[in-house]
């Protein structure tokens, strides 16, 4: 796998601290290790992806565990489904919590390259900064910085894409795993906000390009007791703007139980 360039599309290679292409564009690696294929004019806005409050929210909570096992559920489907030397992409990869986690849990298992892409610089200076085994950049995953057909699998953790992409780095024979919100997830904190919450749907999400291989849920409950872990909670998710101030306290004060529902599907690439 080797990026290519955002403005011409040329493949870049690296030398000593920048990724440059024949066309004399040039993109610097950071201290941290990533490095930045966004250019200016395709970003939404100065700060495009999650901001840094959520992030680091996410960063607390996640290193407590709470979501662990999904962690090792994504570990052992890449596993399985690996044969070897592989490139493998975490889409939309947050503070890098599963990207890390997948490379350590394969380490052993021949030349495996794992990779991460986020828009969020803060989010991928996080990232980079912890798993040094993983390579970062910060890109939209609407227009990725990758040749045609550089992975082998993709995963994609509750991150938005863009399915021509999907289509266009994921080889032939290849696999998309995909991580969204179950019908009972987060059904707790549903019913604090809303008078008639609805349940996410359970569809089988079918994509052109890719063969629906499995699906299955990951149920459980998440009791939470401190309240710090409960202000990160709701601060990770978009539920913080939906809460009043006092409701949040409350939650914070008492505890939350609440349902976990993850909808896990694997899609091969045909
Ligand atoms: C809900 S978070 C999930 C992060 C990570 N997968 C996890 O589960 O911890 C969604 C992520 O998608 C990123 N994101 C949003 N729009 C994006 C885009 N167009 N391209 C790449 N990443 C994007 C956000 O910055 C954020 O890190
Ligand atoms: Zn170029």
């Amino acid at each position: 796998m080797s990026y290519i360039c955002p403005l011409c599309a040329e493949p870049l290679s690296q030398n000593d601290k920048a990724y440059k292409c024949e066309n004399r564009h040039s993109f610097d690696v950071a201290k941290e290790g990533y490095v930045n294929l966004l250019p200016v004019h395709k970003k939404s806005s100065i700060d495009p992806g999650d901001n840094k409050e959520m992030m680091l929210a996410r960063r607390e909570f996640l290193n407590k565990g709470f979501y662990q096992h999904l962690s090792g559920k994504i570990n052992d489907l890449v596993s399985e489904l690996s044969h070897g030397a592989e490139n493998l992409l975490d889409i939309g990869c947050g503070e890098g919590y599963y990207t890390g986690r997948l490379a350590e849990s394969l380490k052993n298992n021949g030349v495996i390259k794992v990779h991460g892409l986020d828009i969020s610089k803060t989010a991928v200076k996080l990232a980079a900064k912890r798993y040094k085994a993983v390579s970062f950049c910060v890109a939209s995953a609407f227009d990725t910085p990758f040749a045609n057909d550089s992975f082998d699998s993709v995963i994609r953790v509750y991150a938005p894409s863009e399915l021509t992409e999907l289509q266009r780095i994921i080889k032939e024979g290849g696999f998309l795993i995909t991580v969204s919100p179950g019908p009972k997830h987060h059904w707790f904190l549903k019913t604090v906000i809303y008078s008639e919450p609805k349940k996410n749907s359970d569809d089988n999400d079918s994509l052109d390009g890719f063969k629906l291989v499995q699906s299955e849920r990951l149920q459980s409950l998440i009791n939470i007791s401190e309240a710090s872990d409960v202000a990160n909670f709701l601060n990770m998710t978009p539920y913080a703007w939906k809460l009043t101030e006092t409701q949040k306290s409350q939650l914070c004060e008492q505890g939350v139980k609440c349902e976990l529902d993850f909808k896990i599907q694997i899609h091969k690439r045909c």
